[in-house]
């Protein structure tokens, strides 16, 4: 028995995994042999039973042996098959591939494609200026008064600053869209009829309610005969547009320098439907842009007959727009990155 032992012993560390030629199936095989329920093992520990006692040790000794030696072999057999079978799927370019991780649109840009997208329905196209401006198209242009409180250093970021407040040339941070307008009407004749959105700068401490920078999408009309009610019904068709068609508008009187009349528009609460809430502070409404008729002023100011023609501009906060829209109550976040925040709008082109 021992001499069979020694053989089995040799067989089996003389058996390399070179030798198979399908690997899983003929590990397995190799596993029936030794340590199956008939296999190699099995029958020598039957032989076991009937050996003398004096032998018993020695021959126990080299079964466990060889159960060990079989064992260990099984076990590098397998290593190597799985090994293997994991290097062949790297190589297999008929597999499927794991998708990489898409970024998405932020939500600032989704809400301004929507706002472009609602107004280019009705003939707008989109108009682009710079962020860098001059005082000339930001305030003077726009019949701001020389004092006007827009012009101080609280208010706007001034990159260069003339000292002389009768000759103002300075260059500086663009604070609204609004010269945008000034830009359109020097190039363009009328009927003219644009959404300029971009961003916007003003000197403010961040907090959940204000930044220093942000977003607006403003809005300009001007053609002849062009009346209040028209500035009145497009913003109606802009508001149900945006937020649902049972959304209803009202207008309330303010004070812009560039138009005449002016009016601050607010939308019954899309949270309560108008029965108050925390959002709308209980009084069903929520402000979300200014407008009015743009002043005959302006309209001379940059070339156009305002005899002939009249107009209106309106303009709104893009974060605003996506805070009432997606519920967000802090402005930070949207310029923080914070991958939490962002993949919330990834379904949303
Ligand atoms: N520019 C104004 C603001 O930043 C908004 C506005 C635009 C008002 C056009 C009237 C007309 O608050």
């Amino acid at each position: 028995m021992k001499t069979e032992i020694l053989e089995y012993i040799k067989e089996i560390q003389e058996t390399h995994i070179e030798k198979f030629k399908d690997t899983a199936a003929e590990v397995e095989q190799f596993r029936i042999k030794f340590l199956g329920k008939n296999g190699v093992m099995n029958q020598l520990f039957e032989q076991f039973k009937s050996i003398p006692n004096d032998q018993k040790k020695e021959m126990g000794q080299a079964l466990n042996q060889l159960k060990t030696a079989a064992q260990q072999k099984i076990e590098e057999f397998k290593s190597y098959v799985e090994s293997k079978e994991e290097s062949s799927h790297l190589h297999d370019l008929t597999m499927p591939t794991d998708f990489s991780d898409l970024g998405s649109r932020h939500v600032l840009s989704v809400v301004m494609n929507e706002i472009s997208e609602i107004f280019s329905r009705i003939g707008f196209t989109v108009a682009d200026g710079p962020e860098i401006e001059d005082d000339y198209h930001v305030f003077t242009a726009l019949n701001f008064a020389l004092d006007h409180p827009a012009r101080d250093m609280q208010d706007t970021f001034f990159i260069e600053k003339e000292p002389d407040v009768n000759k103002p040339t300075d260059v500086l941070l663009r604070t609204h869209t609004s010269s945008v307008q000034v830009r359109v009407m020097e190039h363009q004749k009328p009927p003219i009829r644009v959404i300029m959105p971009g961003r916007v700068f003003r000197n403010e401490a961040i907090s959940a309610r204000a930044h220093c920078i942000f977003h607006q999408v403003e809005g300009l009309y001007i053609d002849k005969k062009v009346s209040f009610a028209d500035l009145k019904q497009t913003l109606l068709y802009f508001a149900k547009e945006m937020f649902g068609e049972q959304t209803q508008i009202r207008l309330r009187p303010s004070y812009f320098p560039f138009t005449e009349p002016s009016a601050e528009m607010d939308i019954s609460c899309n949270i309560c439907g108008g029965k108050g809430c925390n959002i709308c502070k209980g009084t069903g409404w929520l402000e979300i842009l200014g407008c009015g008729m743009v002043d005959p002023n302006v309209l001379e100011q940059s070339g156009i007959d305002s005899k002939e023609y009249s107009g209106f501009a309106f303009g709104m906060g893009v974060e605003r727009m996506a805070m009432l829209k997606y519920q967000i109550r802090d402005l930070r976040l949207y310029f923080e990155n914070d991958l939490r925040f962002l993949k919330q709008f990834e379904s949303i082109i």
